[in-house]
């Protein structure tokens, strides 16, 4: 089955074709992120407004594979959009462009949440194995940051998620205090990687680490993002590589530390990292190295980071997985959208 998947919950303009959900046709992706590392972030109006402008060139170009130039319609048997969450705007033109091609294809849509879809970019594995479940998922994105159990595709429980902002968020937050671009967590990542190859062994604890011992599989960051700000303030000049290596590593702390908890608890066969910062090289690093140390028996599985940041492959996946197709004339778009 060939789904094609749309993608445009913020500043990604995205089109897949993914065949039995796991095995990527096509995958394009176009961003606007050079227009808001210009302006320090996004602004939601104008990431709408290139929306409206790539969505048909992105589509056009990933149904190149499934569309024989002797035929009408492409060889795709059902669209699947991200519904929410997301900025309006935004949302709206994914929304409405597979509603039309939903009737003008005469094919059913099936709607996926953008946050279950980053999950099943775990699932894109061509021929090799799925994960197993019961899975335990730690999405990690730019405006959410959510724990949840899977007993199977569809049987999701929220174990814990952020009181605050997002752990994307606080790295585009602290790199623009510490006069590093949008978006932040590659700008930190790099910066980091700097200090790390200075420093063989690092000692980075700067910075607090809130909620690292309660009992709850939440998390806070806005102390974080105050520390660093307070820092910025008191010091002169910063040694940039360092105070990102700091910041980075009290994010990558809490996250580990709370999510292994929540591992040794709830047995999950997979431990799956999805969204934007699991691209990160240092989370990745300290989730494998304290599964070996603590000796935690779990296949813990991250997708390449180009799958991690948005695109639509992870759409199609979620769609095959969770197969609800529904009319064009039902579907809505819903921005403010919880993973469960
Ligand atoms: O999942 P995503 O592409 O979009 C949302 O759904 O939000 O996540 C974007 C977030 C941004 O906050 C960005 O700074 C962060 O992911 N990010 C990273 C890295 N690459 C992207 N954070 C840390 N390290 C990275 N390498
Ligand atoms: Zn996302």
């Amino acid at each position: 089955m060939n789904i094609l998947g749309i993608e445009t919950s913020c500043d990604e303009t995205a089109a897949s074709v993914v065949k039995d959900g796991t095995t990527i046709l096509s995958n394009i992706v176009a961003s606007s992120v050079e227009m808001h590392t210009k302006t320090g972030g996004i602004i939601p109006e104008q990431a709408a407004r290139q929306q409206v402008k790539s969505i048909s060139p992105v589509i056009k170009e990933a149904l190149k594979p499934v569309f024989p130039k002797s035929r009408k319609a492409p060889d795709i048997d059902v669209i699947a959009t991200t519904v929410g969450p997301g900025l309006i705007g935004s949302l709206l033109v994914g929304v409405e462009t597979a509603k039309t091609l939903s009737y003008l294809w005469s094919i059913p849509i099936i709607p996926v949440n953008h946050l279950v879809g980053h999950i099943y970019a775990n699932f894109l594995v061509d021929n090799k194995t799925l994960p197993s479940f019961p899975v335990l998922a730690l999405v990690v994105s730019g405006g959410h940051t959510d724990l949840v159990l899977m007993k199977d595709h569809g049987k999701i429980r929220w174990i814990g998620g952020t009181r605050d902002d997002a752990a994307g968020e606080v790295f585009d937050k602290t790199a623009r205090l510490l006069g590093l671009n949008y978006p932040g967590g590659p700008a930190i990542s790099h910066e980091s990687s700097k200090y790390f190859s200075r420093n063989s062994k690092p000692n980075l604890k700067q910075f607090p680490r809130p909620m690292i011992n309660d009992d709850s599989y939440d998390w806070s960051f806005s102390g974080l993002k105050t520390a660093v700000l307070n820092k910025t303030k008191s010091m002169g000049e910063l040694n940039i590589p360092e105070y990102s290596a700091e910041v980075q590593e009290a994010i990558v702390d809490v996250l580990v530390v709370k999510t292994l908890r929540a591992t040794k608890k709830f047995k999950p066969k997979s431990l799956l990292l999805a969204g934007g910062v699991a691209a990160n090289k240092r989370l990745k690093e300290r989730f494998r190295s304290e599964i070996k140390k603590q000796k935690i028996k779990v296949d813990f599985r991250v997708p390449p980071p180009k799958f991690c940041t948005d695109n639509a492959a992870y759409i199609a996946s979620a769609a095959f997985f969770n197969y609800n197709p529904v009319s064009w004339k039902g579907l809505s778009a819903n921005p403010g959208l919880g993973i469960v």
